[in-house]
């Protein structure tokens, strides 16, 4: 953990009393030059810290600070928790980590090249949103570890249903939506072991944009954030949420149950979809238009039973197992 989150961590554990820079130094057995350092990179990151001369340091507003102790404490299941001022993305610094049999979360306060499914980025400016992964070794069948996707996305919505009080729907495959808008995206990965075939480690990469904020225009007029959420909403209960609830998904695993919700939850049943980056709807007779369909169904495995609607497979229907779909609106 970097000298600052160290810093914030502590501070966040006294409340409002002040804690010397003496202490602070001896504490992390650092010179009180550096520690005062790092109250100024705080105070100019935004925390207010006071600081009063001869008494020492304090945080002023406990707001959104990020502190492993205190996801600990609000997790239900043991488990290690990193936490980076800064990283390229969570879901590579998790593939750095040696054991995860307890399940490891990386949360990082900016990602500067936060990745998202299908190639493409992530943006995740400092301090404007949860950028979060799970890494953890399954012990599960391949049947349940084709669920883990819905399961994250289900997660979610449950987490913020319980934080923010607020309904998000899902698009499959998982990103999560609020009022029309994505506000959550979810890029989930997995190691295998060659000898023995088995996946090896799950790694579910979470990111929401809790805060306002300037999107890049080619995303501007596609996503949003958390706007209607409660005065002390913070990044922390949410992401403990998070983590309480796709745990208790995967360790109470009932697919029936998780497929009713996550159909109830979906924002495309019945809908006319325009489908991409499949091996059908990529073909050059397409013109890289995508291919209509309507969205008949979630099969069994969190697969999308669609119907095309166009082209050589015309009423034929199929099931998709990844690729990306958009809900058309010219229709
Ligand atoms: C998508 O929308 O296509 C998926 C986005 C996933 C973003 C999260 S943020 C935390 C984790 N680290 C990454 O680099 N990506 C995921």
């Amino acid at each position: 953990m970097s000298t600052k989150s160290q810093i914030l961590e502590i501070l966040h554990g006294r409340d409002a009393e002040y804690i010397s820079g003496q202490e602070l130094a001896s504490t992390l057995g650092l010179s009180r030059n550096s520690i005062w350092k790092a109250i100024g990179k705080l105070q100019d990151e935004g925390f207010e810290i006071e600081s009063r001369a001869g008494v020492g340091y304090r945080l002023v507003q406990k707001g959104d600070v990020l502190s492993a102790s205190c996801i600990r404490d609000a997790v239900n299941i043991p488990c290690k928790v990193h936490i980076l001022d800064s990283v390229d993305s969570t879901n590579n610094y998790a593939k750095t980590l040696g054991d995860v049999t307890i399940p490891n979360i990386i949360i990082a306060n900016e990602q500067t090249k936060g990745r998202g499914r299908m190639g493409r980025s992530f943006y995740s400016p400092p301090s404007k949103g949860l950028y979060m992964t799970i890494a953890f070794c399954p012990d599960f069948s391949l049947d349940k570890s084709m669920l883990v996707t819905a399961v994250s996305a289900l997660a979610v919505c449950r987490a913020f249903q319980e934080v923010t009080g607020l309904g998000p729907k899902i698009k499959w495959v998982n990103d999560v939506y609020l009022h029309g808008r994505k506000v959550c995206g979810i890029l989930t990965e997995a190691e295998t072991n060659f000898e023995t075939g088995n996946i090896s480690r799950i790694i579910v990469g979470i990111g929401v944009n809790c805060f306002e904020q300037n999107f890049p225009e080619d995303i501007a007029g596609s996503a949003t954030y958390i706007k209607d959420a409660p005065k002390d909403f913070n990044r922390m209960a949410l992401a403990a949420s998070i983590v309480n609830n796709f745990f208790d998904m995967l360790n109470n695993f009932d697919k029936k149950k998780l497929l009713r919700e996550y159909r109830s939850r979906s924002m495309i049943l019945g809908q006319q979809i325009l489908l991409y980056g499949t091996s059908y709807s990529d073909m050059p007779e397409h013109g890289g238009k995508g291919v209509r369909a309507r969205a008949i169904d979630i099969d069994e495995n969190g697969g999308l039973i669609v119907e095309y609607m166009e082209g050589r497979r015309s009423r034929q229907m199929e099931t998709i197992t990844s690729g990306e779909v958009t809900i058309r609106k010219d229709i």
